[in-house]
């Protein structure tokens, strides 16, 4: 085990990708769990600005800032508290991108082109290295701070492997660095699918041209109502267990999600009911759930210094943690 393992409570890291409004998705599979875990562990939290550039054709810099400063807000409204989880910024702390280049160096450029995201990604713009290297970066983010849990949802699992398969590398090459992190991945909501195709995971980037594919955590009642009365479900008119559609299925597992209840109880709970009905509870839920969110981020983006002395006072504890493997690193590749 490398000398630097973090001795007291568990240590966890994880981030969110700066490029467009958070979701109901990201809610549920990542923020709701990190709230919820926060006494557990010594927790840092981030925002993934480096990783936003990766697709430069959409971003524009007004936008980024914005989104910045949003997901950072969100972060505190959610539940996340200063005192207890390190909020920052990725591109404050130098050292991912150093090391992230590192891991670039020894990354086979097989491993990387296994990566599912890059093949999805990669079909529609013209892709850049960086979407190409985008997991040396993202491994470089939780091994420097010598994460033991990532909890993200089920579509970061293989982003996880690439990491501990990277660590594993690095220690072989240089000498014992870097702990192997394990991913934190809930039983149920770790994937919640479009609303407009639930065979599709809702995501941020899709939102921003298709209406009605996912519900935003800043949409207002009226928008979020909408989308989830039109999910797309199936010819039939109630609920099954028998004969489940991933519609129904996806909107069973927002129901247990926000209300606390799992998947199954929250079948049992539907069984026999119209979609009409199952729809309209799933709205109320979500909106009773949000319009909590909101109320506390409208409070918080009225503070502007606020939110600058977060980002700075992060960025400052994450640096001191972040330095000590830093270092390391470089001593035994030979660059210090
Ligand atoms: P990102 O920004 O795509 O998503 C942020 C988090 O939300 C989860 N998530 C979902 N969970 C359930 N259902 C969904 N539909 C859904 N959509 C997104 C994601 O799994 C994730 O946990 N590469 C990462 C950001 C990152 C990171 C890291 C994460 C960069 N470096 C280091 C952990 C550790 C990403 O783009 O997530």
């Amino acid at each position: 085990m490398p000398s630097n393992t973090p001795p007291g409570k568990p240590r966890v890291l994880s981030g969110i990708t700066a490029t467009g409004k958070l979701t109901i998705g990201n809610y549920i599979g990542a923020l709701s769990v990190w709230a919820q875990e926060q006494d557990k562990h010594e927790n840092y939290f981030f925002i993934a600005d480096l990783h936003a550039l990766t697709v430069p054709e959409n971003i524009k810099a007004n936008d980024l800032r914005e989104h910045i400063k949003q997901i950072v807000a969100l972060y505190l409204a959610c539940g996340l508290d200063p005192e207890k989880s390190v909020l920052f910024q990725q591109s404050r702390v130098p050292a991912h991108a150093t090391l992230g280049w590192i891991f670039d160096c020894v990354t086979p450029i097989g491993w990387l082109e296994r990566m599912t995201q890059y093949k999805s990604k990669s079909q529609n713009a013209t892709p850049s290295a960086g979407l190409f290297t985008y997991p040396a970066l993202m491994a470089a983010d939780i091994l420097l701070y010598q994460a033991t849990y990532v909890p993200v949802g089920d579509d970061q699992r293989q982003h996880i492997e690439i990491a501990r398969d990277i660590a594993q590398r690095f220690n072989h090459l240089f000498g014992e660095v870097f702990r192997m992190p394990e991913p934190m991945i809930r039983t149920s909501g770790a994937r919640i699918m479009g609303l407009d195709d639930p065979t599709v995971k809702m995501s941020k980037s899709t939102a921003q041209t298709r209406d009605g594919h996912a519900i935003a955590l800043l949409d207002p009642p009226a928008k979020i109502r909408k989308a989830v009365m039109r999910a797309v479900t199936d010819s039939g008119s109630e609920v099954r267990p028998d004969a489940l559609s991933p519609g129904v299925d996806n909107l069973l597992t927002l129901f247990g999600a926000l209300s606390g209840i799992d998947r199954d109880e929250a079948l049992r709970r539907f069984e026999g009911r119209r979609y009409g009905e199952l729809k309209k509870e799933v709205a109320e839920v979500t909106i009773e759930r949000v319009t909590a969110i909101q109320d506390r981020y409208h409070e918080i983006r009225s503070d502007e210094t606020y939110l600058e002395k977060t980002l700075a006072d992060g960025a400052e504890k994450a640096s001191e943690t972040a330095e000590q493997t830093f270092t390391e690193a470089m001593r035994s590749t030979g660059l210090l």
